[in-house]
């Protein structure tokens, strides 16, 4: 006789792209360890689109390598949903620049400070 139980509800998934992860100083000690932190957290990595920030974006080894250890291979940290932008602290310019830059791309921020001037 079958059962006229109601089959258990799946697990809601989470949306894709659920947010936007800001991790600024991404490039020090601390801001490269949190970066490898959430490349390796399939709920963080999956889902929320990073944004990362260090002084000179297309010269950022310590992030480079936390992002490349966190996704396991090149090839997945290159498909990865996240940018990296210049944004120097001590040029308002830049402060200007890149918050709008953040401002045009969030949908919602959870922010990571890792730097204190
Ligand atoms: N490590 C620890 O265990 C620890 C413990 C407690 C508190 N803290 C504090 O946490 C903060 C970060 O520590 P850390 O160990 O990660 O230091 P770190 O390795 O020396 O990194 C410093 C970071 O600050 C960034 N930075 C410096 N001047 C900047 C500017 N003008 N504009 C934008 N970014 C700038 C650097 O960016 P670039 O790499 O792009 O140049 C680098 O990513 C420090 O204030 C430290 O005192 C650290």
């Amino acid at each position: 006789m079958a059962s006229s139980k109601p089959a258990p509800k799946a697990a809601p998934k989470p949306e894709p792209q659920a947010g936007t992860i800001l991790l600024t100083s991404a490039n020090g000690s601390l801001g490269s360890a949190i970066a490898a932190q959430i490349a390796s957290t399939p709920d963080l990595a999956g889902e929320y689109h990073r944004l990362y920030t260090a002084r000179d974006a297309k010269a950022a080894p310590a992030l480079q390598a936390a992002l490349l250890r966190g996704h396991g291979t090149a090839a997945a940290t290159s498909s990865s949903s996240h940018d990296i932008l210049s944004l120097n602290t001590a040029d308002l310019a830049s402060v200007r620049e890149v918050a709008a830059q953040i401002n045009a791309r969030v949908t919602s921020i959870c922010s990571y400070e890792t730097a204190s001037y």
